[in-house]
């Protein structure tokens, strides 16, 4: 592998690739960032960028339009990498808005492929999502337990599919390689705090609506169901500090192999809800009144990851706790409300 590499990361002013391009910046890579800022704000890159101490550069862009990617790729070439981010990622809005889902999605997938093809940049890193095992059949959770497309959700068919159309990709071109990193569940923020999670919208996920309480800005968290088969009846997942999943994929595109190839992004440790509940109030001294409600649709009950094979082919682990995410978590939010205020 050459060094630096220069990677494309599209969708990269989110929460993922932000964090994404500062640790390829500590890794001496120089990443680009292609973002059409629906789920993102342009600050986000400068503050990344004072972070990191490095400009870089970026282009207001459809991650779905062929002809802006491959105009990016071409102004930087060679470029070694993409890193795809750019897509919609709401479990509960894909089930009310397939098609749009299935358009994002699919389509900017498609496009950053055949982009790349034309330019000849052969390593393609997927943000995909531990969604595709549906109901685990087995836990903990490893590449081998079964993924299904009956899934309850489009936003995880759309993960799942383009997990196929790698597959074929590489059939067809045995000199390109693709990675699909599968994220456990995100969470935290730089330890700085000036990059974050940062949702636009009301978040349906659970770190910023534990934030959202503890600020204030809801009365409660409703807590999803407290009758499942997990030690507290608690729904378990394994949360996962976004740095350790940034430095994740610098790890993908310096150690993998050939072909194609899936790797679980996850600590390995199973956490519940009140559990992270617990951790947010302990580490940082604050209340988060909780309210038991029905099951939310869609919901497993339990899932968590067998990190092993990241650990041992991406000699890649995760090294922080669910007290440093909730710590950083909430130093993100008294920091921008501070600048905010
Ligand atoms: C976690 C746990 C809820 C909110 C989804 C996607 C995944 C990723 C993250 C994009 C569950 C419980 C939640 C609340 C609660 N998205 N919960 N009250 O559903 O595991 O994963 O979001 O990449 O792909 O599938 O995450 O944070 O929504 O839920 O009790 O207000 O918290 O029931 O047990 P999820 P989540």
């Amino acid at each position: 592998m050459l060094w630096p590499m220069r990677v494309l990361l599209t969708g990269g002013a989110g929460f993922i690739g932000t964090h994404t391009a500062l640790e390829l910046i500590a890794a001496g890579h120089e990443p680009i960032i292609l973002d059409d800022l629906s789920n993102a704000d342009r600050d986000a890159v400068a503050r990344t960028e004072s972070l990191a101490g490095a400009s870089i550069p970026f282009y207001e862009a459809d991650a779905r339009s062929e002809v802006e990617v491959r105009r990016v790729l071409q102004a930087h070439a060679p470029v070694d990498a993409v890193i795809h981010l750019a897509s919609l990622k709401s479990v509960s809005e894909s089930t009310s808005d397939p098609l749009r889902y299935y358009d994002v999605n699919l389509a900017s997938a498609v496009s950053v492929l055949k982009a790349m093809l034309s330019t000849g940049v052969s390593t393609f890193v997927l943000s995909s999502s531990a969604t595709v095992y549906g109901l685990p059949e087995q836990l903990p959770v490893t590449e081998e337990t079964p993924t299904t497309l009956a899934l309850s959700n489009p936003y995880g068919k759309t993960k799942r599919v383009i997990e196929e159309i790698l597959a074929d990709v590489v059939t067809a071109n045995p000199a390109f390689r693709a990675i699909s990193l599968r994220y456990f569940n995100p969470v935290g923020a730089h330890p700085s705090g000036l990059i974050g999670e940062d949702p636009l919208g009301a978040p349906t996920n659970l770190m910023p609506i534990v934030v959202d309480a503890a600020a204030g800005r809801l009365d409660a968290v409703n807590v999803y169901g407290d009758d499942y088969d997990t030690a507290d009846g608690t729904g378990v997942r394994d949360y996962i500090h976004v740095m350790d999943l940034a430095r994740g994929h610098v790890k993908a595109i310096e150690n993998s192999g050939s072909g194609y190839e899936v790797f679980n992004l996850g600590t390995g440790r199973p956490v519940s809800v009140l559990e992270l509940l617990d951790a947010f109030e302990k580490t940082n001294g604050v209340e988060v009144r909780r309210v038991i409600r029905e099951r939310r649709p869609g919901d497993v009950a339990a899932s968590y990851a067998d990190p092993t094979k990241a650990n041992r082919q991406l000699g890649w682990v995760a090294e922080r706790s669910i007290a440093d995410a909730c710590a950083d978590a909430w130093h993100r939010e008294l920091l921008r409300s501070t600048v905010s205020s």
